[in-house]
């Protein structure tokens, strides 16, 4: 055993006929007589490693079949081409150290609800979709630095505890530092106008925090927003920008994580189909097809549509508890069942969700006035009727926040865009020009309310080479849900922090 080669399951491809030791837990075992199939995993992938009987000596074959779920094992072997196996190898067993014997352990492929796997979330992170989710924010993450370093930009870290409010007083959290009120961020931004005017190009990127009282699947309390800000840019060269770059991070994922997208389900062709130019539409366009019979029509056939899966599922779900209560199945028809049937209640349950609110959301559509901020579920309807995203601009003023530079051929509007993923996944952009002119943003501050002597110093940056600047935040929670086709964004970051629960 000590002469084998340690090596990685993503890896095994350039061993196939070495012996490699393989060094995970046990995901999984099937024994069958003579010979156990002991599914691997390894931090990198899932490996199958099959172990016969006198491939070690009886005592270990024995030990190993007693073996529970995520002990850890080296299993050392010989690699051989394997359709079958997950990552197209598989391991011929020669011999295999236990390091850990675990039993009981508390996930298992059984039905847990949400708030059970969130308690449990330091074991959690092991189970395949968060470790795949995980994997995809890694790449998601790397996409972005990668993009900006090599397009001219310089990374400004900015503060966390923050003096002035960027969006909106309500989102606040305040601290106590040292008796004086500070808050933790809720953007980089004003301080990144101030360093753009040095720089010339330049982005932060860090944990971002808003008491956000919004327990949908969209928002978090404690998130990661990287941030670009440009001099001398205009609204059309803003919309490029961030079309490049979300264009470059949807290319790195599929190059980089092909298995963990198949693993999570997500169809890769409606990712690859995504090509440039996104959809460009202004807020007025947006608000009259919200009020249009196209979306009228739209919602009913929408409606139809989940009827009809809904109806499939129910049939499955059906099928399997007929032949589950008339009994005899062989035992890998029972796991398969054990794990068909909560994924089954888990796609009806939604569906039903998304069945009882899809008419309350068409009639939110209908009756869409110009001047509100778009909501949730008209995001989600736009969003719905796109295959690939969507930039809507120039909202109204009164919608949006104070720093947005007022469209001076419309002053009803400022020069910002939100870009929506498509397939309903939402906003998981919003930037805007800034506005540059010292007695407009100084009235804008008053408007709000705020207190213009907090907002000196960037009032300083309108007296002092003033420029047209602007730029924009991409969540990155939001960013990695819609990649990956995961419906909650509490499952894109490893520890979340929500409104109503933080578990651990
Ligand atoms: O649209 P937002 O609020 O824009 C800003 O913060 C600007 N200061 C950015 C800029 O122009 N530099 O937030 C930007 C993005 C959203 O599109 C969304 O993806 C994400 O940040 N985001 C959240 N993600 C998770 N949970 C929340 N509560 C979020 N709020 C915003
Ligand atoms: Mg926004």
């Amino acid at each position: 055993m000590a002469e084998a080669k340690k090596a990685y399951i993503n890896q095994l491809g350039g061993f196939e006929g070495h012996q490699v030791r393989l060094d995970g837990w046990l995901y999984n075992n099937r024994p069958s007589g003579k010979v156990q199939f002991l599914m691997v995993r390894d931090g990198t992938g899932l490996c199958q490693c099959v172990l016969e009987a006198g491939a070690v000596d009886e005592e270990t074959f024995e030990q190993v079949k007693r073996l529970g779920q995520e002990s850890s094992l080296s299993v050392t072997g010989l690699v051989r081409a394997e359709p079958r196996s997950p990552g197209g190898y598989e391991l011929a067993a020669s011999g295999v150290k236990i390091h850990n014997a675990a039993s009981d352990y508390p996930i298992t492929p059984k039905e847990h609800g949400i708030d059970f796997l969130l308690k449990n979330r330091h074991l959690h992170l092991r189970s395949m979709r968060p470790w795949a989710i995980g994997r995809v924010r890694h790449t998601v993450i790397d996409a972005i630095r990668r993009f900006f370093n090599d397009n001219g930009f310089t990374l400004v870290d900015t503060p966390i505890f923050t003096t002035i409010a960027g969006e909106g007083e309500q989102t606040l959290f305040e601290v106590d530092y040292f008796g004086q009120p500070l808050h933790l961020s809720q953007t980089g931004q004003l301080y990144l106008e101030s360093a753009a005017m040095s720089f010339g190009r330049v982005y932060c990127f860090g944990p971002t925090f808003r008491a956000e009282k919004s327990k949908t699947r969209r928002h978090l309390t404690e998130f990661w927003m990287v941030e670009p800000e440009v001099a001398y840019i205009d609204l059309n060269g803003l919309l490029e920008l961030a079309e490049n770059f979300v264009f470059s991070i949807i290319k790195r994922v599929l190059t980089d994580n092909r298995p963990e997208l198949e693993a999570l389900g997500r169809d890769l062709k409606v990712l690859e189909s995504i090509e440039k130019p996104f959809v460009r539409m202004t807020y007025t366009e947006a608000a009259e097809l919200l009020t249009s019979d196209k979306t009228q029509q739209f919602m009913a056939e929408q409606l139809e549509g989940l009827k009809r899966e809904k109806a499939a599922f129910d049939k499955e779900l059906a099928e399997i508890e007929a032949a589950e209560a008339k009994g005899g199945l062989k035992k890998w028809q029972q796991e398969k069942n054990a794990r068909r049937i909560p994924e089954l209640r888990a796609e009806i349950a939604e569906l039903e969700t998304k069945i009882e609110n899809n008419p309350k959301h068409a009639k939110l559509a209908s009756e869409f006035r110009w001047g509100k901020d778009l909501g949730g579920s008209d995001e989600t309807i736009i969003s719905q009727m796109y295959d690939r995203p969507i930039f809507v601009t120039h909202y109204p003023r009164g919608a949006k926040a104070f720093y947005m530079r007022q469209d001076r051929d419309n002053e009803q509007v400022v020069e910002n865009f939100d870009l929506l993923a498509p397939a309903g996944f939402g906003e998981i952009i919003g930037g805007s020009v800034r506005e540059d002119d010292y007695e407009r943003l100084l009235a804008r501050i008053r408007q709000e309310g705020y207190n213009p002597e907090s907002y000196q110093w960037y009032l300083d940056l309108r007296r002092y080479g003033s420029v047209p600047h602007g730029g924009f935040g991409l969540g990155v929670e939001r960013t990695v849900a819609w990649l990956t086709g995961e419906k909650h964004i509490r499952q894109c970051i490893a520890f979340p922090r929500m409104m109503d629960k933080v578990y651990l």
